[in-house]
C-alpha cells in the first residue's frame, strides 16, 4: 500500500516535469522566430541611436526623478531589440510599437531622413526631455498608428508639421517647451480622438482656431506662454470633458465666452497675463469641479458676480488681482469655504463700505490679498487674523487698518505669519 501510495504521487510529478521541460524546449527552439524583433527594425533603431550624441540629462529629469538614464546605451547588435530599454514590441508580430526615450540625454539635430521613419508601426513615440533640435520631419505623419506623440522639453523649431494632421488615432499630443513657431494649425480639429493637447511655452502666434471645439474628448488644453492673439473661440465651451484649460501669458483679448459656464468638468482654469475685458460669466463659479481660477493681470471690468449655487464649492484658489473690477465684493464669496488662496488686489469698491466678516467662513485661507480696496471701512487686523488659523500671507496695504480691538488682543492669533503687507495703512 505504501509503494502504491508513493507512485501515485511520483507519476503526476514526473509527468509534470516532462511537460514543463517540453514546453520550455519548444520555447527555446522557437525563440529565433518568436522572440527576436524584426532585423530591419533593429537596424533602424541602431541607426537612430547613431544619429545623436549623448549630452547632459535634461534638468527636468533630475527634478522629477524620472527613470533617467541614457537608455540607448544598452542597445547593441547581439540581443533582441524588443528587450532593449525604452522599446515595446507587439507580442505577436514583434513589431516595434513603442519608443520611450524620455530623459535619455540624447543630443543632436533631427534630419528629415532620420531612420526613425523605418518604424512604421509605432503607436507611442516619446522623445521628451532630451536635447533634440531642428524641424520635426514631416515623415512623422507616416506613423499612421500613432496614439501618443510627446516631444516636450527639446529645442524643436519650425512649424508644427501639417502631416501630424493625418494621425487620426492620436489621443495625446504634447509639444510644449520647444521653439515651435507659426500658428496653431486649423487641422488640429481633425484629430477627433485627442484627449490631451499641450503646446505651452513655444513661440506660437495667431489666433486659437475655433476648430478646437471639434475635439469632444479633450480633457487637457494647455497653450500658455505663447504669443497668441485674438479672442478665445466660444466653441471651447463645447468641450464637455475639459478639465484643464491653461492659456495664461499670451496676448488674448475680448471676453471670457459665456459658453465656458457649460464646461461642467472644468477643474483648472488659468488665463492670467492676457488682456481680457468684460466680466467673468458667473456660471463659471458654479461649476462644482473647479479647484482653481487664475484670471489675475487682465483688464476684466464691470461688477463681479459669483452666481448662486447649491452644491458645495471645491474652489481652492481664486486669483482676480490686477483687473479693473468696480462695485461691491460679492457677499457670496463666503461660500468658497475651501479657498486656500484669494487674491482681489486691487479692487475698486468705489468707496463702498466692506463687511470683512464675509471672509470669516474661509477657514482654510493661507494666502489672502486684499490690498487697495478703495473702501473707507477700517479693517481690524486681529479680527481678520482670527478668521483662518492657517493664514501665512496677508496683504492689506492701502486700506485703513486698526489694531485696537481689545477683545481680540486679549485672544491673540496663534498662527505663524510669514508675510504681512501693511503699507499705507495709516499704522504708526
Ligand atoms: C553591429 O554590427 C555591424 C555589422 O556587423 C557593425 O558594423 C556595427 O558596428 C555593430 N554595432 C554595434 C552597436 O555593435
Ligand atoms: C541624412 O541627411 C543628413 C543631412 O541632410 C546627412 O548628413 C546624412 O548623411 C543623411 N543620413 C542618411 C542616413 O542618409
Ligand atoms: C513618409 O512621408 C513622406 C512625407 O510626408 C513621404 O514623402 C514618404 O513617401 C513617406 N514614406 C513612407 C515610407 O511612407
Ligand atoms: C481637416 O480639416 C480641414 C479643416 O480644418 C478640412 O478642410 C479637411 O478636409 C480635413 N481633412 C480631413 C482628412 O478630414
Ligand atoms: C460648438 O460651439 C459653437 C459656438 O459656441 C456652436 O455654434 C456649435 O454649434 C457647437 N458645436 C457643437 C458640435 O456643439
Ligand atoms: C450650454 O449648453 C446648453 C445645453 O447644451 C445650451 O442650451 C446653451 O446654449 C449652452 N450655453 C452656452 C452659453 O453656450
Ligand atoms: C469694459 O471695458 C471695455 C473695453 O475697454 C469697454 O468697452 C466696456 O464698456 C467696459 N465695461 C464696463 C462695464 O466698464
Ligand atoms: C441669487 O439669488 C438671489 C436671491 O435668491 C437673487 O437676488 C440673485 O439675483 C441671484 N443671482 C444670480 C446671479 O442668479
Ligand atoms: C475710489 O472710489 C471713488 C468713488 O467713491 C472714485 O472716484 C475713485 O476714482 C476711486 N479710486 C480708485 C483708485 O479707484
Ligand atoms: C472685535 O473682535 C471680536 C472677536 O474677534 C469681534 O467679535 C468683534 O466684532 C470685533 N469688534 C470690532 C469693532 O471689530
Amino acid at each position: 500500500m505504501k509503494g502504491f501510495g508513493n507512485s501515485t504521487i511520483i507519476i503526476p510529478i514526473s509527468l509534470c516535469f516532462i511537460f514543463i521541460f517540453i514546453y520550455h524546449l519548444e520555447d527555446v527552439l522557437a525563440a529565433p522566430s518568436r522572440h527576436l524583433c524584426r532585423p530591419e527594425q533593429r537596424d533602424a533603431l541602431l541607426a537612430f541611436k547613431n544619429e545623436f550624441h549623448f549630452g547632459k540629462l535634461h534638468y527636468y529629469c533630475e527634478l522629477q526623478r524620472f527613470d533617467s538614464h541614457p537608455k540607448t546605451k544598452s542597445w547593441g547588435n547581439n540581443s533582441d531589440c524588443c528587450s532593449w530599454k525604452g522599446i515595446t514590441c507587439n507580442a505577436q508580430s514583434r513589431e516595434v510599437v513603442g519608443l520611450d526615450l524620455r530623459c535619455s540625454g540624447l543630443h543632436g539635430r533631427f534630419h528629415s531622413n532620420s531612420s526613425l521613419q523605418n518604424l512604421p508601426f509605432l503607436t507611442t513615440l516619446d522623445l521628451s526631455f532630451n536635447d533634440f533640435y531642428g524641424q520635426v520631419p514631416s515623415s512623422v505623419g507616416n506613423f499612421s498608428h500613432l496614439i501618443t506623440l510627446r516631444l516636450q522639453g527639446n529645442k524643436f523649431s519650425g512649424r508644427i508639421p501639417s502631416s501630424i494632421g493625418n494621425l487620426f488615432h492620436l489621443t495625446s499630443l504634447y509639444l510644449p517647451n520647444n521653439h515651435f513657431t507659426g500658428r496653431i494649425p486649423t487641422w488640429i480639429g481633425n484629430l477627433s480622438q485627442l484627449t490631451e493637447l499641450g503646446l505651452w511655452r513655444n513661440n506660437l502666434v495667431g489666433e486659437i482656431p475655433s476648430s478646437i471645439g471639434n475635439l469632444p474628448q479633450l480633457t487637457i488644453l494647455a497653450f500658455w506662454g505663447n504669443n497668441l492673439v485674438g479672442e478665445i473661440p466660444s466653441s471651447i465651451g463645447n468641450l464637455s470633458q475639459l478639465t484643464d484649460l491653461s492659456i495664461s501669458r499670451n496676448d488674448l483679448v475680448g471676453e471670457i465666452p459665456s459658453s465656458f459656464g457649460n464646461l461642467s468638468k472644468l477643474t483648472y482654469f488659468e488665463a492670467s497675463l492676457n488682456a481680457f475685458t468684460g466680466t467673468i460669466p458667473f456660471h463659471l463659479f458654479t461649476i462644482p469641479s473647479l479647484i482653481s481660477i487664475i484670471l489675475s493681470d487682465n483688464q476684466l471690468n464691470g461688477t463681479l458676480e459669483f452666481g448662486n449655487t447649491s452644491s458645495p464649492s471645491n474652489l481652492e484658489s481664486l486669483s482676480l488681482g490686477n483687473n479693473n473690477f468696480k462695485g461691491p465684493i460679492p457677499r457670496s464669496i463666503s461660500k468658497f469655504v475651501n479657498l486656500k488662496s484669494l487674491d482681489l488686489s486691487p479692487f475698486d469698491t468705489q468707496g463702498r463700505p466692506v463687511d470683512f466678516s464675509i471672509f470669516s467662513p474661509l477657514k482654510s485661507l493661507q494666502y489672502l490679498y486684499l490690498s487697495y480696496l478703495n473702501t473707507t471701512t477700517t479693517i481690524d487686523l486681529y479680527d481678520i487674523l482670527s478668521y483662518s488659523k492657517k493664514l501665512s500671507i496677508l496683504s492689506l496695504s492701502g486700506n485703513h487698518v486698526s489694531t485696537t480691538n481689545k477683545s481680540s488682543v486679549s485672544n491673540p492669533p496663534s498662527q505663524q505669519i510669514y508675510a504681512l503687507y501693511l503699507s499705507g495703512c495709516g499704522i504708526t
